[in-house]
């Protein structure tokens, strides 16, 4: 395996960005090639057969680009697809579930974990399975929070409309002990200052949100390093950009959300 060899990270579209955001800040020197697939976006509302199918796809175009592991910046694929994955390619797959079920239970203290994700995540029961692999003690809430995926997709990400969106899905967990709120869709931590807000004023002061694109950041560092897998270089990664579909709008979005280090998109047919 080449440790020089870029990471490959994949999202249905630009929300697997606050992955890339993440593991920027926790491996600056890695290169980054980045595939959403923004002419197929949204995955969430689609059955598990066609996910699994999209996905393979993404996997194939990154392994086809040389990358050294695949991160699915998604949870709707990190749901149905790492074990396939896993097994088609001769690559090191790492997901955004458990480690965000593993950051839920942290966070959590006494209280039930809250999950707000996309229709098949939530469908697939995949953060329960993975809460309860992983504790003996927490028990977690499901909410469908699909709306919020076409907000971002569009970057409207402030004011009155995602606000109300927000508070509606939230009610869910009004009264139900929650201690913390999972971002269980990587779309959501573009609205993190919003979703705290309404956190803190429908759930409380004490509850926590937890952003599964951070740990698996963390969990991706530390993958790495124990395999000795991390680039020796010392300048600073480089990032590219692959959409399947809207190059500038997604450019856009990527530029205001990752400020200079936002480059060009380029469109590819998966
Ligand atoms: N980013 C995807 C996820 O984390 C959701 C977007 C979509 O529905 O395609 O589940």
């Amino acid at each position: 395996m080449n440790r020089e060899a870029p990471l490959g990270v994949f999202d249905s579209g630009l929300g697997g960005l606050t992955v890339v955001r993440a593991l920027r800040a926790a491996l600056p020197h890695e290169d980054i090639v980045y595939l959403g697939d923004t002419a197929r976006v949204p995955y969430g509302t689609k059955g598990p057969a066609t996910v699994l199918r999209y996905a393979l796809n993404c996997t194939r175009a990154l392994v086809d680009r040389g990358v050294k592991a695949i991160v699915i910046a998604c949870n709707t694929v990190s749901a149905v697809a790492p074990d396939r994955l896993r097994a088609d390619f001769d690559k090191p797959v790492l997901s955004v579930i458990e480690p965000g079920a593993r950051a839920a239970i942290r966070s959590a203290g006494d209280g039930r974990i809250g999950v707000l994700g996309t229709t098949a995540t939530i469908a697939s029961g995949a953060y329960v399975r993975a809460v309860s692999a992983n504790s003996t003690r927490c028990e977690v809430l499901g909410r469908a929070a699909p709306l919020l995926v076409p907000l971002a997709e569009e970057g409207w990400l402030e004011g009155e409309v995602p606000s109300l969106v927000v508070r509606e899905y939230l009610q869910a967990f009004v009264g139900k002990g929650i201690g913390a709120v999972v971002l269980g869709c990587t779309h959501y931590p573009l609205f993190r200052p919003l979703i705290e807000e309404q956190v803190r004023s429908l759930l409380g002061p004490h509850v926590n949100v937890v952003d599964s694109a951070l740990a698996t950041a963390d969990e991706t560092r530390d993958f790495l390093v124990d395999r000795e897998l991390t680039s020796t270089r010392t300048r600073p990664g480089e990032l590219e950009f692959l959409v399947t579909d809207r190059p500038r709008s997604f450019e856009a979005v990527a530029q205001r959300f990752l400020g200079d280090a936002a480059p060009a998109a380029t469109v590819i047919d998966l």
